[in-house]
């Protein structure tokens, strides 16, 4: 691949606060990244803190009791898992059933609709495997932030370092980087008064030899492509503050000090884990000796999601993101944060990177998992690891999608038996098929079949497509169902009366009805007299760094007065 191509920049977006995009050319859909309808201004302003209330004694008690009900009903629940697991072994073997028929091409509409719908209902969860989710995701959750069970936890609830939010008075120009999916984007952020704000981003795409080469050949990528946009903007000889979101698991030390746990989401670059990342940035921009630059702080994208809707919401305490990857931060308070070794009796909150997307690596997932999620894991580029994240997220999902339909085809129950060489091949059912397939109306199967000629398959009944559509929603279904465990979790967790959900990603924007089905399961799932709302996050990787790099720097100067 030439300098050219590897540098060519996707899409250059020009954004004012009046919520005017200029120049915006296309949409690739498969990124969280890939949300360029910014909106400026509006709300913010006046002081904000976390604001959590539940520091007096008698909330206390409420948290002690609820936690020692928590660990007993743990115990009861894993025993339920058992039975679980028997229910779960059941529908396997009912699977193992159609497998061992030669074919079924000649079976009735109906006896196939049957089958389809015997296949897919291990990907159904019952309301008891959701609340056994809950339970287990807590549990989970408590060992990440607990001293001694961190090293071993699965969901290693990272500490951020950002104890405060935006209050409004942030102003100033700031770089931001965004790397976390299949597209890296530069953004220059103007912050203005009143909460307006300008904003110009470009997004660069990251080779695939990248992803997987050597961590200084991604730097080195990343600092060319910083220098191409600060010369481009007239910016090339300032000396501008930085807020990077490095969408990746990170041992933070600091407000711009992060040692990279494991890479994800299909990154796997030679020599940056257990680095500090923002040196290796630093160490690429040296190497260059052109641009000059003050990284003010490295956050995750589910931060800067929360940071950005605490812009204009006060309430929002979880950041959620279900694109690429799925994860969520949320405010904690300082003293259950055991790692967090900067306390400051002022600020009792702090918000953790809970990284849940390695929930069930160490087998809690396995009384729900099917064998299109082993099949899944076996052949990704880090099997074994983000076990939640491969069931949820729009990395995985549409491949999902395309193993059961693969595995029906075969059995002769879909497309009379004859499928088509992309249907065999894997990572060509696009996740963006899954949306689009379920945004038909009732009954209609118009961009059902369009998304089937796309994979060769044009003699389609309109039984195999209620099938298909029926399997895509059992997929999708499932994945807003986990993600609702796990949010319902963090909800009850903070017991506060109402918290605000910001929430970014492409499988929660784009998914017709990802949102309702959060929105439903969640209400199930919360304590009585706790409300909530889902709030999508305008950019929240982008704005999101700019506004935690003000932060810090509003309070640098507060500091050095
Ligand atoms: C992966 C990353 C995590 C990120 C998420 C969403 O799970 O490990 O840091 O927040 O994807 O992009």
């Amino acid at each position: 691949m030439d300098q050219e191509q590897l540098n060519g920049a996707m899409r250059s977006v020009s954004i004012n606060s009046n919520g005017l995009a200029t120049n915006q050319n296309g949409h690739n859909g498969n990124d969280e990244t890939d949300n360029a309808r910014v909106l400026g201004g509006g709300g913010g302003g006046g002081g904000i803190s976390f604001g959590l209330s539940s520091g007096n004694a008698a909330s206390k008690a409420t948290n002690a009791a609820t936690n020692a009900a928590t660990n007993a009903a743990t115990n009861a629940a894993t025993d339920a898992a058992t039975a679980t697991e028997t229910a779960t072994a059941t529908a396997n073997a009912n699977v193992n059933a159609i497998q061992i028929q030669t074919s079924a091409a000649g079976a009735s509409a109906a006896d196939k609709k049957k089958m389809v719908h015997e296949l897919c209902q291990q990907l159904l969860l019952t309301d008891e495997q959701v609340q056994e989710l809950c339970y287990r995701i807590l549990h989970e959750v408590r060992r990440g932030l607990a001293k001694d069970t961190h090293p071993k936890a699965n969901v290693k609830c990272f500490v951020t370092y950002v104890q405060d939010l935006p209050n409004g008075n942030e102003r100033g120009k700031f770089l931001a980087l965004d790397l976390g999916g299949t597209n890296f984007r530069v953004l220059l952020i103007h912050l203005q008064e009143n909460n307006d704000f300008q904003m110009e981003s470009r997004i660069y795409a990251i080779p695939q030899h990248i992803m997987i080469g050597s961590g200084l050949q991604l730097f080195d990528h990343i600092a060319e492509c910083l220098s191409n946009f600060m010369a481009e903007h007239n910016v090339y000889s300032e000396r501008l503050p930085l807020g990077f979101t490095f969408s990746f698991p990170l041992r933070q030390l600091g407000l711009t000090k992060g040692l990279l746990e494991t890479w994800t989401k299909g990154f796997d670059c030679a020599g940056v884990v257990n680095e500090d990342v923002v040196q290796l940035l630093k160490d690429a921009i040296a190497r260059r000796g052109d641009v000059q630059i003050d990284v003010c702080a490295i956050l995750n994208d589910t931060t800067g999601t929360l940071m950005s809707c605490a812009w204009k919401n006060h309430n929002c305490k979880i950041g959620l993101i279900v694109g690429t990857g799925s994860n969520a931060c949320y405010v904690e308070k300082v003293d259950e944060a055991e790692l967090f070794d900067m306390r400051d009796n002022r600020k009792p909150h702090v918000l953790i990177n809970t990284e849940w997307g390695a929930f069930g690596d160490n087998g809690a997932l396995d009384f729900v998992r099917t064998e299109f999620d082993k099949d899944i894991d076996s052949h990704s580029i880090n099997p074994g690891k983000q076990t939640f994240e491969k069931m949820i997220s729009g990395m995985y999902m549409g491949e999902l999608v395309r193993l059961v339909l693969a595995k029906m085809t075969q059995a002769g129950i879909l497309f009379n038996g004859q499928g088509s060489e992309v249907l065999f091949t894997r990572g060509l059912f696009f996740t963006k098929y899954v949306s689009e397939i379920e945004a038909d109306e009732p009954g209609t199967y118009t961009n059902c079949r369009l998304v089937l000629e796309e994979l060769g398959l044009s003699n389609a009944t309109d039984g195999d497509c209620a099938n298909v559509r029926y399997i895509c929603e059992c997929v999708s279904k499932r994945a807003a169902h986990l993600v609702s465990a796990g949010i319902a979790t963090l909800i009850n967790k903070m017991d506060e009366p109402h918290v605000t959900v910001g929430v970014d990603g492409s499988v929660y924007r784009f998914h017709p009805k990802f949102h309702n089905l959060m929105v439903e399961k969640i209400t199930q799932l919360i304590k009585p007299g706790i409300s909530f709302d889902l709030m999508l996050s305008e950019d929240g990787s982008g704005r999101g760094a700019a506004l935690v790099a003000a932060v810090a720097c509003r309070e640098d100067i507060l500091n050095s007065k």
